[in-house]
This record gives C-alpha cells, sequence and structure tokens, in this order.
C-alpha cells in the first residue's frame, strides 16, 4: 500500500489552519505519542500518525493489531475545556470516522457503542480516547483511531478473524488521515456539536438488540433502547427496569433479536 507521509496527508487536508503533523513508519503507540506531546504542551489538534504500531492498544487494556501496510494507526490531541467527558469523546471520533469512511469510500456504516465501526457486519476501526490529566483535573484528550484500511495477506489473525473486517476499497491512508482529521477538527471546533450525537444514533449498531453487559460487577442483559446525551448506551432489562451504561462493553447477546 501507499506510504504515509506528512506531504501526501496535508496534500487532502481541507481545514487551512496551521497543524502539527507527525508521521512515523512505526511507533509503539501514537496514543503513547499524544499523551507524551501533551504533557510537553504541544498545541491542539496536533495529530500523530503511524504506518504501523508494535504496542497497539486497544481499550479495556486489550492489544490492537496493527500491521503495516494494511492500517492506518492515528491519534488527535484536542485540548478540552474542563468537564469533557471521554465517551462522548468516544461518540464524536466514531462519528468523524463514519463521515470520513462513508464520504472517502463510498460505503455505509454502523457504530457499536462505544468505540467501533463496522462495515458489511465487521469491525473495520476501533477508537481509544484517553484522558491526559494535569493539576486542574482533565486537560486533553487524545482520539486514537485505528483502521483496517485493507485485509491482510493471509486474512486476521485467529483471534479477531470472526469480527474484524477492512474497507478494501481504493482509499490510501493519506487520504483517509486527511478526512478523519477534517471531521474532527470541524466537531471539536464546533465544541463537539450534539448533531454528532443524533448522526450517532442514527447508526447505532446494537438499537433493538439483546446485549450482555457487566454494572457494578453484575453481569446481565437486554434490549438496547437508545444512547443518553452523556453517551451512555440505555438498555431496558426484562424485568422492565432501565439503565444506562457508561462504561465498560456491550456485546450482542445470544438471543440477539432486532426489533423493527
Ligand atoms: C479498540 O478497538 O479497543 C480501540 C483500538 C484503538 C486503536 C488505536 S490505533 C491508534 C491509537 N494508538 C493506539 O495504541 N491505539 C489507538
Amino acid at each position: 500500500m501507499n506510504t504515509l507521509t506528512d506531504e501526501k496527508i496535508r496534500s487532502y487536508l481541507k481545514y487551512s489552519g496551521d497543524i502539527a503533523l507527525t508521521v512515523y513508519k512505526t511507533t509503539d503507540s501514537t496514543n503513547l505519542r499524544a499523551k507524551e506531546a501533551a504533557l510537553m504542551g504541544t498545541p491542539s489538534l496536533s495529530v500523530f500518525a503511524a504506518e504501523s504500531q508494535s504496542a497497539g492498544r486497544g481499550r479495556l487494556g486489550r492489544s490492537f493489531y496493527s500491521p503495516t501496510d494494511t492500517g492506518l494507526y492515528m491519534t488527535m490531541l484536542i485540548r478540552v475545556k474542563p468537564g469533557a467527558l471521554l465517551n462522548l469523546a468516544t461518540i464524536y471520533a466514531g462519528t468523524a470516522v463514519s463521515k470520513a469512511i462513508e464520504g472517502c469510500c463510498g460505503l455505509q456504516t454502523k457504530l457499536k457503542w462505544v468505540n467501533d465501526v463496522f462495515v458489511r457486519g465487521k469491525k473495520v476501526c476501533g477508537i481509544l480516547a484517553e484522558a491526559v490529566t494535569g493539576k486542574n483535573g482533565i486537560e486533553a484528550i487524545v482520539i486514537g483511531i485505528g483502521v483496517n484500511v485493507k485485509t491482510p495477506q493471509g486474512g486476521f489473525p485467529d483471534e479477531i478473524k470472526d469480527i474484524a473486517g477492512a474497507l478494501d476499497t481504493d482509499v490510501s491512508r493519506a487520504e483517509l488521515c486527511a478526512a478523519i482529521t477534517d471531521e474532527l477538527i470541524i466537531l471539536s471546533e464546533l465544541d463537539f456539536y450534539p448533531e454528532a450525537l443524533e448522526y450517532y444514533r442514527a447508526r447505532n449498531l446494537l438499537l433493538g438488540m439483546d446485549v450482555e453487559y457487566t454494572l457494578s460487577g453484575q453481569k446481565s442483559h437486554g434490549i438496547v433502547f437508545g444512547i443518553d446525551d452523556a453517551g451512555a448506551l440505555l438498555i431496558q432489562k426484562e424485568n422492565g427496569d432501565t439503565c444506562a451504561l457508561s462504561y465498560g462493553e456491550a456485546t450482542i447477546g445470544s438471543k440477539n433479536v432486532k426489533h423493527a
């Protein structure tokens, strides 16, 4: 696949302001690079992108498969106002990635709460938003995005082959990186406009599905009926009780009933 360079990314960028872009052939994790930079005072909207990662990080302490040539791994550092919510940052990032993929590739996306983008029923992108805290609380959020642009030769490793998919279109990593950057900048400049939440809700993969989740250490399941304004997943249990899941994971349950 085409190499990822600063020049190529900038040739696709629509944003006319000044942004710092650091592109690595390989690094351990672009989120770690961005967090390091945040602590050194690097300005908002700086982007760190890599052709491969040796220690790609996923949510809930998992690793993220980051081979060279077939994926795009990028992190944007955004300085935020006090009180920013990580869940919402992840939701806005999902919206930005979805818009970029639909715009560049002409594909339809679905968003699986809270951090996955799906195409053709498979996860093509994972998002890891992490807070950088200083003496005034959260000072910045780093939004890490990993996209499977092409299916690796020989396919995905066994552990993820049932869930992982790729865009598999002609889009280059540079074009996609620029499009995601532009969409993230639009959202952050609009102070994460609520319209993004509506966009996300309209593509909620889990809506009407029976999901399994863990809340306060207790495993449970229920039907998803929405996402609240703080970005939590709304679930109705069999006994009629409802809950708002703001952390953790909801996996598609065995009942898997999709209501019309
Ligand atoms: C997940 O699926 O659990 C989230 C995966 C996030 C992966 C991206 S790749 C770029 C950035 N750097 C990392 O180490 N992780 C994120």
